[in-house]
Order: C-alpha cells, then structure tokens, then sequence
C-alpha cells in the first residue's frame, strides 16, 4: 500500500526562485481586482482589519505548513500528503486533502481566466485609445458592453487559457522567473503611479484613506468576516496546494519562516496600495464602492482617460495585470499537472491540453453568469458568485484547515523541527501552537458562527 511515489527532480537553484514563484502565484487578481471590490462590498474598515488579522493569525502559519509539507516530501500535494500521512503512522486518506486541492484549482481558474480576459480586452482598448477622454459613466457602460456580449468574454478567455496553456506545458521554470522579477516591481510602481494621480488629482483621498481603515465594526456581519478570511486563503494562494507544490522545489537551506513572512507582507502590500489607487478615484466620480466585480475597470480607466499619458500607462498598468494574472494561474493548475505526470507518467503536453480544456469549459459558466444566465440564481447567487464562494470561502479555508492539522498533528515534532530550522525555540513553539490550535480553530469558529447564523 505504501508504495513510495516518485520524488521530483533537482530544486530551484535558489531560495529567490521560490520567493518569485510564491509571489507570483500569490500577487494577481486577488490583490488588484477581487480585494477592493469585496472591500466596497463589505463596507471598508473592518472588513480590511479582518482581513489583515487573519493574513498574520491563519494566513501566515498555514502557508509555512504547506511549504513546508511540500519541502519534506519533495512531490506533487496529493502523493505529498498520502506518502507523509503513511510514514507518519496514519492513513493515505490525506491524500483527499490534495484531491480537494486539484478540484479548487480547476474551479478557481474557470472564473479567474475570464476575469483575466476582462485585463486582457482592456489592454487592447485602452491601447486603441477608446477611453480618452471617459467620463466615469461611459466607463461604466463601456464595462457593461463587454461583459454583457457572451462572443467578446469567450474570446478573452480562450486567449488567456492558451497563454496559460503555453507555459504551463513548456514547464513552469522557464519565462517565470523573468516575468516577476521585472514586471511585479514595475507593477507596483504603476500602481503607485494610480495612488500619485489620487492624491494629487481628485479630493479625495483622505476619504479613500478613511473607507479603509477607519473601523466601523458596525458593518461587520458574520458573512463579512468569512469573506474577510476566505479571501486570506485566495489571496495568498493558501488551501489548495499551490505553495505546497512549489515549496516541493525550495532548496533545503532555505528559511522558511523568513521567506513566507515575505511573500504575505508583499502580497498585502500590493493590495493595499490597490485600495488606495481606487478608492478616492470611486468616490472622486460618485461611483458605487459596492459596485461588485466591475469596480477596478470602472474606476482606473476613467483615471487612466484623463491624466497625461494615461493611454500608454493604462495600456501598460492592464498588461501588467494580465502577467500578474498569469503566473497565478499557472500554479492553480500545476499541482494537478504534477500530479498526473508524476504518478501516471502522462506528458505534459497531454495533461497540459486536457485539463485547459475542462476549465476553459468550466469558465463558460461564469462568462454566462453575466449575461443570458444572470438570472438562474441558486441561494441568490450566479453562477460565477457561486463558484467563488465554495472555492475561496468553503474550499480553500477547509484545506487550510486540514493542512495545518496535518502539519501541526501528523507529521512528527522533530521532522517539522527539522525542516523548518528554527534555532529559537519561541519561534517554533510559537508557529506550532499556531498550527495544531489556533489557525483550525479561527478558522472552524469563523465556518461555525456563519453556518449557524445561515441556517437560524
Ligand atoms: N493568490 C491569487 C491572487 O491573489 C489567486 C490564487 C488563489 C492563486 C489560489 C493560486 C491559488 O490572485
Ligand atoms: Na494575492
């Protein structure tokens, strides 16, 4: 029964490697498009100090489990967790665990690639010059043309599934490490850019400030904070195995501790300073902070339309946002590319072809969901909210859940001691309390309370 799965070759020759593969993974739509938006939704303030608190007290140790799960084992999630469960003395049914990773994977990326369309389409537009000019209502019905037009979304989204496709069977190494290395950072200073042209050109970037991180608990509701933590998971890529399966490459002598601090602290850094490009430009034109997933390409084209040079720095700034969008998706589907190829000795091209295939179909679901289907509503969601619900409020919180368990309860003291190489003993003890007590717990108090209040 325990036969030993095969191992993968060689690691990344650096510990920089896995810090650019993580932050990629982990710095994308999450950061740039879904965060403000669920922000305006959940009315600011404490809806981001939920957030926050969960990236240090959930996020932060969980995502050291996962890698270093993935470190130890040296292979894809599902063989990682089932070949460590049975050495531990338990039971390969921790394999499920990375089974139920696959699947988030693959529904995660049906949504996400239509989304990215939406960054690729206005890349193209605003190239073109169609938004010189836009006042924020044009901008709001120009986004209501795409997103109501079934033919132009499935365009974008094929197109962004073949480029994932593309790399994702040429293997991940190459293309990669060059694409953050330099587009991340010059992300970052667009984005900075947007925050400049917020504080000097509408009046109202205290108020952005202030819907941030003023705390008004008062519209803290049970459902807000699952959101809040859910988006923990998404946004650093936590729950389904995609930091376990590059973790798989981090070289031995690297700290994992201090590497994941990194990864979190750029993750919510690029987020926050999202929000604050955003924000005062949504209030500076009247729109709606709650406007829903449209809220990023409402409120920065219209930015981008008005300032000097705002063609090539929008065209750029969705460009950037497009890449970012990239090389998270390939590694929601990598686990389940490692996986068939490590275990089934399946090509990459083949496994690569079929699995695009299941979520560019899958994502026809949620490029319906705004248009001909955006009436079939089940508990009063669509399609596409549905989908984003279960995976990064359901999904990826339980997966966390059961790694940390794992991390915290299965695997033995002195190999986590071991792998992590914590000379201070604090520091462990302080991550270990972490995960065999108070990450499950947050995260079963948080699913309890909401389910509860859900049903009562
Ligand atoms: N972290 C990515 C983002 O913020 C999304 C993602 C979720 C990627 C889960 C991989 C796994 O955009
Ligand atoms: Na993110």
């Amino acid at each position: 029964m325990a036969e030993a799965h095969k191992a993968v070759s060689g690691t990344w020759a650096t510990r920089w490697t896995f810090i650019l593969a993580a932050t990629g993974s982990a710095v994308g739509l999450g950061n740039i498009w879904k965060f403000p938006y669920i922000t305006g939704e959940y009315g600011g303030g404490a809806f981001v100090l939920v957030y926050l608190a969960c990236i240090a007290v959930v996020g932060i140790p969980i995502m050291m489990s996962e890698v270093l799960i993935g470190r130890h084992a040296r292979r894809n999630p599902i063989n990682a967790m089932g070949d460590l469960a049975v050495e531990s003395g338990s039971t390969r049914a921790w394999s499920l665990v990375g089974w139920m990773g696959v699947l988030a994977g693959f529904l995660i990326l049906s949504f996400y690639s239509v989304i990215a369309g939406w960054a690729l389409n206005y890349t193209a537009d605003i190239g073109m010059g169609l938004f010189n000019g836009v006042n924020a209502e044009q901008t709001g019905k120009m986004f209501g043309d795409l997103t109501s037009n079934p033919g132009r979304l499935i365009f974008w989204h094929s197109l962004f599934m073949i480029l994932t496709a593309i790399i994702i069977a040429r293997g991940i190494h190459k293309g990669l490490e060059n694409s953050v290395r330099i587009m991340m950072p010059a992300l970052f200073v667009l984005l900075l850019v947007m925050v400049g042209y917020s504080v000097t050109s509408t009046d109202k970037f205290g108020e952005g400030l202030q819907f941030l991180f003023a705390f008004d608990f008062s519209k803290l509701t049970g459902e807000a904070i699952l959101v809040a933590m859910g988006h923990a998971f998404f946004t650093l890529s936590l729950g389904m195995g995609a930091i376990m399966t590059y973790g798989a490459y981090m070289p031995k002598q690297a700290s994992i501790g201090g590497t994941v601090l990194t990864i979190a602290v750029l993750d919510t850094l690029v987020a926050l300073v999202a929000g604050m490009a955003i924000f005062p430009i949504v209030f500076a034109n009247g729109l709606e902070a709650g406007a829903g997933p449209g809220l990023l390409f409402v409120s920065l084209p219209q930015a981008f339309g008005s300032m000097a040079g705002g063609q090539i720095f929008g065209t750029i700034f969705f460009l950037l946002v497009s890449i970012a969008a990239l090389s998270s998706a390939i590694s929601l589907i990598e686990p389940a590319v490692a996986y068939i190829v490590q275990q089934h000795n399946v090509s990459r091209l083949t496994a690569t072809i079929c699995f695009s295939l299941i979520v560019w179909l899958l994502g026809l679901g949620t490029v319906f969901s705004f248009n001909i289907w955006s009436e079939v509503k089940l508990f009063d969601k669509n399609f596409f909210d549905l989908l984003d619900f279960l995976t990064a409020n359901i999904m990826l919180p339980l997966g966390g859940l059961l790694i940390s368990i794992f991390a915290g309860w299965i695997l033995k003291r002195s190999v986590v001691l071991n792998e992590l190489a914590m000379q201070n003993l604090v520091r462990f003890n302080t991550w270990r309390a972490a995960a065999r007590v108070f990450s499950p717990l947050a995260v079963l108090v948080i699913f309890v309370t909401t389910l509860y209040k859900a049903f009562s």
